[in-house]
């Protein structure tokens, strides 16, 4: 064993996903005989549609088992040029979309395109929270710019003309968000693109819940907004949310053709393709029926009226009713000071830990993402277990003296 540090500094300052350690306990504490509603998965608790799963098992059965281009077939990069086309009336050519192991992938490939050491992104908060260990892990410096509950945690581009700098490589925008469900207008997006166009930076654009937008709300894909702002950005998006395929990992980027040139170069060493059944899964997925999906998103919403008017009446529980996504962004700081067994709950950590072991319900911690007044929920979850998951949050906050 060499005797210098065992690992890097990148290594070693990097945190592990807290999304799925709740995950992991929640499932711990499951396999241990408890009854446990866990608020904390940020994926669709809904099945991959039968007609998506056929024709992975198709693709099996062909013998579609090798090694594909590193940036994927050509047939799904079609299909998302296709969508892109339909839904926002984007044009891109087939060398301007990489598709990789998840929209995660997606963004981890793009920041080792574009980072250089110390170069600078703006990450809004509350983020999600793979944003800043990405961007750190390749090389480049967070930089965080708050955005506030009463402005709908949308970033105001007076913030974001003041957080540029000379060294500002990118901004990352997520419309619709995680953790916080917001979603901004086309005149918001506009302001903004306008100040990325003046302080020339990328704009990285994660959509991945561009699908799950409720109440009338339409979103903007970000390159639509002008020429300028077609070149500048990278839009991340995959079939992981809408489309309930979590497990399938395949995310996709569109935009500029010499950064998706550096991206699959990156992945062509590190992963090389793809699946090549999922992109098979994934090529139905954006092809076929969109029924299923169609049908996820309105059951979403439901569940996100009934959570958002219990969270709201919940005694000392202020929530924010975001439109998109599956998250809910509570903020429950006004129980901080109180006391359950002669503990104190300073903050969303301490209160996550009592609602996990006391009430056996898992939520993640605000300050992961940037906010440590909150907790964040996914209503990705059936009414039945909101239900009771709600009752049990309810009954142990009643509980803190
Ligand atoms: C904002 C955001 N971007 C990207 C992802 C990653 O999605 P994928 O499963 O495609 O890697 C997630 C998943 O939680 C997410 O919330």
């Amino acid at each position: 064993m060499p005797t210098q540090p065992v690992l890097s500094k990148r290594a070693a300052v990097l945190k592990p996903s807290p999304t799925l350690a709740i995950s992991a306990r929640a499932r711990e504490l499951r396999a241990q005989g408890h009854d446990v509603v866990n608020f904390g998965a940020g994926e669709p608790d809904f099945d991959t549609p039968p007609h998506i799963k056929d024709a992975a098992v198709a693709a099996i059965r062909s013998g579609f088992t090798k090694y594909t281009a590193v940036a994927g077939i050509d047939d799904l990069k079609d299909a998302i040029r296709a969508r892109l086309k339909a839904d926002y009336g984007l044009d891109y050519a087939r060398d301007e979309v990489v598709v990789s192991c998840g929209a995660k992938h997606s963004l981890y490939n793009l920041f080792v395109s574009v980072l250089d050491p110390d170069d600078e992104v703006i990450i809004p908060a509350p983020y999600w929270v793979s944003y800043p260990e990405m961007v750190a892990l390749a090389g480049g410096k967070p930089v965080i710019v708050n955005t506030s509950e009463e402005r709908g945690y949308r970033l105001s581009p007076d913030d974001l003309a003041a957080a540029a700098t000379p060294r500002t490589k990118a901004l990352i925008l997520n419309d619709p968000s995680n953790p916080t469900g917001a979603t901004y207008t086309r005149d918001d997006l506009a302001r903004l693109a306008e100040v990325a166009k003046a302080k020339d930076f990328w704009v990285v654009s994660d959509e991945i819940y561009d699908k799950l937008v409720y109440e009338g709300e339409v979103h903007t894909a970000f390159p639509t907004l002008s020429a300028d702002a077609r070149r500048r950005t990278l839009l991340v998006n995959g079939v992981s949310k809408t489309y309930a395929m979590t497990g399938w990992r395949i995310g996709y980027v569109a935009g500029d053709r010499d950064v998706l040139r550096a991206a699959a170069a990156v992945q062509g060493q590190v992963t090389s393709n793809p699946t090549s059944i999922a992109q098979k899964a994934a090529l139905e997925a954006l092809k076929g029926d969109q029924k299923p999906a169609a049908e996820m998103a309105g059951a979403f919403n439901e569940r996100r009226r009934y959570m958002h008017g219990r969270l709201t009446k919940m005694a000392g529980v202020r929530c924010y009713e975001s439109r998109g996504a599956f998250y809910l962004f509570p903020n429950v700081s006004s129980h901080y000071g109180r006391k359950v067994n002669g503990q104190t709950i300073k903050s969303s950590t301490d209160l996550t830990r009592y609602l996990l072991d006391e009430a056996k319900v898992a939520v993640v911690p605000g300050g992961e993402f940037g906010d440590d007044r909150c907790i964040r929920l996914s209503y990705a979850v059936s009414l039945e277990e909101i239900k009771k998951g709600l009752d049990r949050i309810e009954a142990s906050l009643g509980r803190l003296k």
